[in-house]
Formats: C-alpha cells, sequence, structure tokens
C-alpha cells in the first residue's frame, strides 16, 4: 500500500520542525506501508520563490495526495505584503481548497508537564479537552468583507456568517467524535448578541437530537474563555466557531503549559491537512532550538485519520510521552535540575528512539 503525503514545510520553524515529523513518519511506515513525500512551498517562503503565497502547483499535487502536511506560515518580514501576498492568505487558501472544515485540537494537561502551566496543578489536573472549531466559514471567509471611505469615515468590516448546513455538518463531527470520548459537547457561541450564534444554537440542538447518548451544553464565548482557566477538567468537547475556536484553542493550549506541543487534523474534505498549532516562531528560527513534538504529534494524527493507522499513531503518542517521562525538554519547556535540555534533531531522534525501542508497535511480520 502507498500514500502520497504532500509536505508543506513553509516558514519560520516550519522546516525544521517538518522534517522531524517526517522521519517519525519513515520510521514508523517502514516495511508495513510505503509514503511517498513531496516538499511543496507554500507562505511567505512561496511568495519569494514563486511570487505567490499559495502557488497553483501547490494546490493541485495537494489534491492530488492522501493527506497534507504543514509546518507553519507567517513572519515579521512578510507582515507588510498586500492582504493578496500575505504567507496567512496562502493558508488560509489551502484550507478552502482542500475543503476540510472541522478542525481537531486537542488539548491535554499532561502531569509531566504540569510546571510548565500558568495554572495551579490541581486547577489543572485531568483536563483533556479536545476542540472542534469550524474552519471554512465565520468571519474569516464571510462576504462582504473589506475596507470603505465614505467622506471623512473609512471603515474596515468583516461578516461572522453561517448557513444551516454549514454548522450542521461540523457539529456532526463534534458528536461523533465525543461518542468516542467522554460524550459531552459544549458548544460555544454569543447568542444573547449575535444572530448568527442563534442560528449556531438552533443548529446543534436539532443535530443533538440524533445523538441522544451524548449530553450537549451551550456556553457563551466569554464565560467559556473563563471556566477554561477556572474548570478547565469540565469540558469533554467544545465545538465552536472558527473565530472564537482560533482563540480558545490558543488560550487551552497555553493553559496545558504546551504551546509547542499541539498537533491539529483538519477533516471534512476532499484531503485532510495536518497542521501544529504552534506558528512559525521566527525569533527562534534556524537555531535548532525549536520543539518539533507538536510537528511529530501532528503526524500522528495523520497516520489516525487519513491513513487509518490507529497503532502506529499510538506508537509514536506513546514515544513522545516516554521522551518526555525520560526527562528530555525542549527549550521552550521549563528544565530544572532533573530535565535535559534537547534540541530540535535531538529531540526527533529521541522519539525514533522510543519508537523502535517500544513495545507498542509488534515485530514485523
Ligand atoms: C491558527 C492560526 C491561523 C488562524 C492564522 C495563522 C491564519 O492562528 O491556525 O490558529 O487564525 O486560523
Ligand atoms: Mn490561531
Amino acid at each position: 500500500m502507498t500514500f502520497k503525503i504532500a509536505v508543506l514545510p513553509g516558514d519560520g520553524i516550519g522546516p525544521e520542525v517538518t522534517r522531524e515529523a517526517v522521519r517519525v513518519l519513515r520510521a514508523v511506515s517502514e516495511g508495513r506501508f510505503e509514503l511517498q513525500f513531496e516538499d511543496l512551498p507554500i507562505g511567505g517562503t512561496a511568495v519569494k520563490q514563486f511570487g505567490s503565497p499559495l502557488p497553483e502547483r501547490t494546490v493541485e499535487r495537494c489534491l492530488a495526495s492522501d493527506a497534507v502536511l504543514m509546518g507553519a506560515v507567517g513572519g515579521p518580514e512578510f507582515d507588510s505584503l498586500p492582504p493578496a501576498l500575505k504567507p496567512e492568505t496562502g493558508l488560509l487558501g489551502i484550507r478552502k481548497a482542500l475543503g476540510g472544515f472541522a478542525n481537531l485540537r486537542p488539548a491535554i494537561a499532561y502531569d509531566m508537564l504540569t510546571e510548565n502551566s500558568p495554572l495551579r496543578p490541581e486547577i489543572l489536573k485531568g483536563a483533556d479537552i479536545l476542540f472542534v472549531r469550524e474552519l471554512l466559514g465565520g468571519a474569516y471567509f464571510g462576504q462582504p468583507r473589506g475596507f470603505a471611505n465614505e467622506g471623512a469615515l473609512r471603515t474596515g468590516f468583516n461578516t461572522m456568517i453561517y448557513s444551516v448546513s454549514e454548522v450542521e455538518r461540523v457539529a456532526h463531527v463534534a458528536f461523533k467524535v465525543a461518542r468516542d470520548r467522554r460524550k459531552k459537547v459544549t458548544s460555544v457561541d454569543k447568542a444573547n448578541v449575535l444572530e448568527v450564534s442563534q442560528l449556531w444554537r438552533e443548529v446543534v440542538i436539532e443535530v443533538a437530537k440524533q445523538y441522544p447518548d451524548v449530553k450537549l451544553e451551550h456556553q457563551l464565548v466569554d464565560s467559556c474563555a473563563m471556566r477554561l482557566v477556572t474548570a478547565p477538567g469540565s469540558f469533554d468537547v467544545v465545538l465552536a466557531e472558527n473565530l472564537f475556536g482560533d482563540i480558545l484553542s490558543d488560550e487551552a493550549a497555553a493553559l496545558t503549559g504546551s504551546l509547542g506541543m499541539l498537533p491539529s487534523a483538519t477533516v471534512g474534505g476532499k484531503v485532510n491537512l495536518f497542521e501544529p498549532i504552534h506558528g512559525s516562531a521566527p525569533d527562534i528560527a534556524g537555531k535548532g532550538i525549536a520543539n518539533p513534538l507538536g510537528a511529530i504529534a501532528t503526524a500522528a494524527m495523520l497516520l489516525r485519520y487519513s491513513l487509518h493507522r490507529e497503532q502506529e499513531a499510538r506508537a509514536i503518542e506513546q514515544a513522545i510521552l516516554q521522551v518526555l517521562g525520560a526527562g528530555y525538554r525542549t527549550a521552550d519547556l521549563k528544565h530544572g535540575s532533573n530535565e535535559r535540555l534537547a534540541g530540535t534533531e535531538e529531540m526527533g531522534r529521541l522519539v525514533l528512539e522510543a519508537i523502535s525501542t517500544g513495545s507498542t508497535i509488534p515485530a514485523r511480520a
């Protein structure tokens, strides 16, 4: 069996962390199934080389692949580019072209990393949240958008809009994944103010009727932000529209103490897209100190959701825990006298070693 993986390293630390993720994918696939990798340009790097943050060929090749693995895009040198040339425009463009509308972002508080969290351990304990962020609608893509000038009055505007079917399809994903977890969905909205949220809530209530075994609760986005830091352990699946999900998932990533460690998977479209949650971190790019564990965990999600290789996905996730358990930390994580500081490549190599010595993958047939 052969799978084609389109690799979009992008900008900043994207290339260095993606390299480690690809190494890990090669290792777990060896002798089991074949992976063909193809590197493609996106973001600021693509602007420099091809004059576009998303060259057409990148889109074509991604659409012809079995899964897309992304690094990160963006950086200060590209901030002053016009909107059409911004690296982020390339990212939104590939999301739209691939069509995945449900972005799964797990945020898990690992005991080993509690000292990295700004929260007290007793508050953080047990937090294990899966965000289902709607990724193709809301203010990110809504029309009309733009700037306007009326006399002396200059305005900027966006439209937060959802159709019934857009809410339905992402709500189904949330309820389905909740079934495999603790069977609870918290739907986030701002229904006390926004019509778009009132529609969101109505539709989620309708969809919930098909999942009587899953408990549904609604929470306003502001109080959800508060509850995330006061009782993060009280959530299971959090379903949110695009912008709310963007904001809340960063908050959750920070409170688990491991922004550099969190993966994401975007499903539901023609080809699934996998990207770590962390950005391009231009300040540390090229120094060999970036944490590759977010990218490596993203590779695990790719195996799980696109290649249906649960066993190999788990092997990677356990290897990550093993390496952390052995006391290795990248510079973004606290490292006391009991921990050893490791660079990007070393961390990748340690994960590889943990996989090959781990008992999680049975001997090859
Ligand atoms: C994310 C990022 C992106 C987003 C940016 C880079 C466009 O913040 O994936 O969360 O807002 O979706
Ligand atoms: Mn974000």
